[in-house]
């Protein structure tokens, strides 16, 4: 029997990172040394109080059954307090706060919400790929506003099509930003607010890195914006913040209407994020503070380690200022796909090829910092000797 995939899977590209999977894991099979800088995946071990708290939650029947709805409430408390904490900013936990089974899962599904096939929704290029996917499973036309150095690669609102306005129903923006490790000010957020709020176009924020800040720099939060409200929904994850990729959890905040559309289409997908998994999101969000600081410092001291070592092979590349991707221009003679290539196949290396994640990605390559110093300097050592 053959099986015809619908158009809309047809339609999808593979998804990046399973792709690079495949090509990382064939060459381990091979016995290579892989230095992994490719996928954005801590190395670093979740902390052991969040670990506990699972441990201790996951005993206890009441936290064993359907979680369904609006998650748990100490969950959304400990959502609230830690966000006025940290943003300046009040969120009601009864409908403006809904746990996710990681960000990524309410970023594909919130267009299933609000977007109908023609519908258009505007996002960044590159980008990180489910805004494309989402967009496509609901039928809905993606239309890219290119991030481009000279802009800081913050988009360009101005240059948005103008005889597509009307069709445009949802926004994606991302700060700070993968793969670029680009950040933006409360003042671009206004102008995203003001031109949603002329357009009525919803805008949908990707904070998935808003904790990974460096050199003092503290990401702001969209919903910091007067009027934000109207108009936005923000997606926060524990992944990155507390190492617990796997773990999935993360929430929506914001407009509470929005919320609520997104509550919808997740309570006929999917039963909620494992209760007690949500009990250790309270621990994690509790002890914000003592973890977050040594967290960076790694990171910091990491980039600092990949940017100085990159830099003495004479490319040239900036500081990120915050997410742990080091994102650079290729050496002239190559293309993103080609140093890729040449990276994993003479230094047994993995980076991501920018034009991974869109058109405007191409001519670059994004490193994770999800490898120890060591491991860093010894994959600039291997550069240096195998390709340079
Ligand atoms: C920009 C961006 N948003 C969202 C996510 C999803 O994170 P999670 O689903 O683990 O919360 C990622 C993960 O890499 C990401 O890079």
């Amino acid at each position: 029997m053959k099986f015809e995939r619908s158009e809309r899977l047809k339609k999808l590209p593979p998804y990046l990172f399973v792709e690079i999977d495949r090509a990382k894991k064939k060459a381990r099979d091979e016995g290579r040394d892989i230095i992994d800088l490719g996928i954005g995946d801590p190395d670093l071990p979740t902390p052991k109080f969040v670990i506990d708290a699972m441990n201790k939650a996951m005993r206890e029947p009441k936290n064993q059954r359907y979680p369904l709805d609006a998650g748990l409430p100490e969950f959304r408390r400990a959502i609230s307090k830690w966000f006025k904490k940290r943003y300046g900013v009040d969120l009601d936990e009864n409908g403006e706060i809904l746990p996710l089974i990681g960000s990524k899962e309410g970023i594909s599904h919130i267009p299933l919400a609000f977007i109908n096939p023609g519908d258009v929704v505007l996002m960044p290029d590159p980008c990180y790929p489910p805004y494309k996917s989402g967009t496509w499973f609901a039928g809905g036309e993606v239309e890219l506003m290119p991030l481009e150095a000279k802009n800081h690669f913050l988009p360009d609102l101005k240059a948005i099509n103008h005889n597509i306005l009307h069709k445009v129903r949802m926004l994606f923006i991302n700060y700070p930003n993968n793969p670029t490790g680009a950040v933006c000010d409360k003042r671009f957020f206004e102008h995203v607010v003001d031109f949603a709020r002329q357009h009525n176009i919803i805008v949908c924020h990707d904070a998935a890195y808003s904790e990974m800040g460096y050199d003092g720099y503290r990401a702001p939060s969209i919903l910091e914006v007067d009027g934000a409200k109207d108009v936005a929904i923000e997606f926060h994850s524990l992944s990155k913040t507390f190492n617990m990729t796997g773990w999935r959890l993360g929430f929506a905040c914001g407009n509470p209407e929005l919320v609520a559309a997104l509550a919808k289409v997740k309570s006929n997908i999917d039963s909620g994020v494992f209760f007690a998994i949500q009990r250790a999101g309270v621990d994690a969000l509790e002890n914000y503070d003592r973890h977050i600081k040594p967290t960076l410092k790694i990171y910091e001291d990491r980039r600092n380690c990949l940017v100085e070592g990159l830099r003495s092979l004479g490319w040239s590349l900036e500081s990120p200022k915050a997410t742990f991707y080091v994102w650079f221009k290729v050496p002239p003679r190559y293309t993103s796909a080609l140093l890729a290539k040449e990276l994993l196949d003479k230094c047994d290396i993995v980076a991501t090829p920018g034009n991974g994640f869109g058109a405007n990605g191409e001519g670059y390559l994004r490193m994770a910092l999800t490898v120890d110093k060591k491991r860093i300097k010894e994959a600039v050592e291997r550069i240096r000797k195998r390709l340079i």
